[in-house]
């Protein structure tokens, strides 16, 4: 069982799409949970906030520190192994080869909006996760990339078989090969003949030969 809190300030950007097709398929038949703590029922002073100016002077607004640690020792306080990933662009690149190492247990993904961060938050994270080398508005898209690329691999959830597949073809640079289905024209487009000549051993071999590497 895998379950991921998101602590965010946008609960409704991401909600639909944990609800749609293999994510929630995932979570109905008890594979995955997904929980939402609101950054903002830990923001400061009567008009909750969670961000100031940056010492030293520049643009923007950072994300404080008292939130951020209150909300992450909130579902610490329940499950004290739960680790946290923070989205952000100066992490390590997210691969295939991470996402499977991430099975089960609880992970807790901060989502940070604004300019960025007080560093001081960096003391209460576990994982640095960037999606690559350029910088979104906020940690929602990269959670919901991240929990996706994980969730798919558990066996059950995309169907036993396909799972199985992926597994032994990708290895962390070793992704997809190409894949066809009717019609065998398409605009005079064909597929390739060893496709369908039965042999399993010379198929299993053109697909590692054509497999995309990353
Ligand atoms: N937050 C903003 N940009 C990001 C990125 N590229 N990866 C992860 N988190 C981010």
């Amino acid at each position: 069982m895998i379950k991921f809190t998101i602590i965010t300030l946008f609960r409704e950007a991401l909600e639909p799409y944990l609800k749609t097709s293999m994510m929630w398929k995932a979570t109905e038949k008890g594979l995955a949970e997904f929980d939402f703590v609101n950054l903002r029922d830990f923001g400061l002073g009567p008009h909750k906030s969670v961000d100031d100016t940056p010492y030293g002077g520049g643009d923007g607004m950072l994300l404080r520190c008292e939130p951020v640690f209150a909300a992450i020792e909130s579902v610490k306080a329940k499950d004290p192994d739960a680790k946290v990933i923070l989205p952000t662009p100066v992490g390590k690149i997210w691969n295939q080869k991470m996402a499977r190492s991430i099975k089960d247990g609880h992970y807790i993904i901060l989502c940070p909006h604004y300019e960025g961060y007080d560093e001081r938050i960096l003391s209460i994270v576990d994982y640095k996760i960037s999606l690559g080398k350029y910088v979104l508005t906020g940690g929602e898209l990269p959670a919901l990339i991240i929990i996706d690329s994980v969730v798919r691999l558990i066996p059950g959830v995309l169907g036993g078989e396909k799972s199985a597949e992926i597994e032994s073809f990708s290895d962390g640079d070793n992704l997809e090969y190409p894949q066809y289905t009717k019609p065998y024209d398409f605009r005079g487009m064909t597929v390739p003949d060893i496709l369908l000549s039965g042999n399993h051993g010379e198929i299993a071999k053109w697909r590692e030969d054509h497999s995309g590497k990353a």
